[in-house]
Formats: structure tokens, sequence, C-alpha cells
């Protein structure tokens, strides 16, 4: 890591089993549960990281994406400074697998970064944070 490169946040939701929770907070870096209000009604001030679980729901349009991700990309400042999207998932939903985090980068253009099933082993989350390092000094690079 690069002194004084930003650390960019992660902002995630988490359902009350908390897995992707877990595994965000061993991430080292400034990390927001869009399960809290105050989060999920914010709006952020740099480039940020989507992670986000996939939650089939059984209706109709078979919709995977977490209500309080739809609210935080609702904010046309949060999309565009949207700048990868990782998801945590669970194979067993067989073509649904990560559908929710694939949904959103197809749609924003932006690259899938990371993908893990369920809290990540703790492989995944050094891998993870390797990625996120790079990801910070490539910004860094960019903006100057
Ligand atoms: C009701 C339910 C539906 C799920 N649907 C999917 C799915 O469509 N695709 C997928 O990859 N994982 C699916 N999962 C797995 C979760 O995305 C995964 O366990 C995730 O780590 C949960 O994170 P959380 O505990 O922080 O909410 C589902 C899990 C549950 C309980």
């Amino acid at each position: 890591m690069l002194a004084g490169v930003r650390r960019t946040p992660v902002y995630y939701y988490s359902s009350s089993s908390g897995l992707v929770a877990t595994f965000a907070e061993r991430l080292e870096r400034p990390a927001f549960n869009l399960a809290e209000r105050e989060h999920r009604l914010s709006e952020v001030d740099g480039p940020w990281v989507l992670l986000t679980p996939s939650y089939k729901t059984g209706n109709d349009a078979n919709d995977t994406i977490p209500e309080a991700v739809r609210r935080f990309l609702r904010s046309e400042r949060n999309r565009r400074a949207l700048v990868g999207v990782m998801g945590s998932g669970n194979r067993n939903f067989g073509r649904y697998y990560q559908k929710a985090a694939r949904e959103i980068a197809q749609r924003s253009g932006r690259p899938i970064l990371f993908e893990f099933e369920l809290a990540g082993t703790p492989w995944d989350v050094e891998e993870c944070r390797r990625i996120l390092d790079e990801l910070d000094e490539g910004l860094a690079r960019r903006t100057g």
C-alpha cells in the first residue's frame, strides 16, 4: 500500500445472517452497511465499490438485488462514482449464482472485481484485500 493513497470505501448489504458483514469487516478499509438507513440514504464523496449478496425472491422476475442496494443506486451521484462490483453468493443457486452482482455490473458497465461464497475463506479475504489495494493505487494514478 502506498502512503497517502485513498482507501476506496466498500458499501455492502448484509442481512441478519451477517455473512457479507463478516467479510466486509475483515477488509481493513472503510465499509458501510446499506442495511443501515443512515448509509442507505447517504451519497458518496468519491469512488466506491459495491459488495452485494444475491437473494432470489421467488417472484416472477426472480429478482435478486437487495432493496437497500437498489435504493442506494437510485442516487445518480452514487451510480456515477461506482468503480466496481463484488458479490457474495452460494453455488447451490445454480444459474442465479451471483446474479445480483453480475446484473448490476452488466447494467452499469463496471467490472466484477471479486466473487466469493457465503462469508468467504481466509484466502478470499486476502485476495480481495490485494485487489482493492491495486484498485486504490490505480485510482490514485488516474486522479494524480
Ligand atoms: C433466501 C435466500 C436466497 C438466496 N438466493 C441466492 C441467489 O439467487 N444466488 C446466490 O448466488 N446466492 C443466493 N443466496 C446466498 C446468499 O447470497 C449468501 O449466503 C450471502 O452470503 C448472504 O449474505 P448475508 O448473510 O450477509 O445476507 C441466497 C440465500 C438465501 C437465504
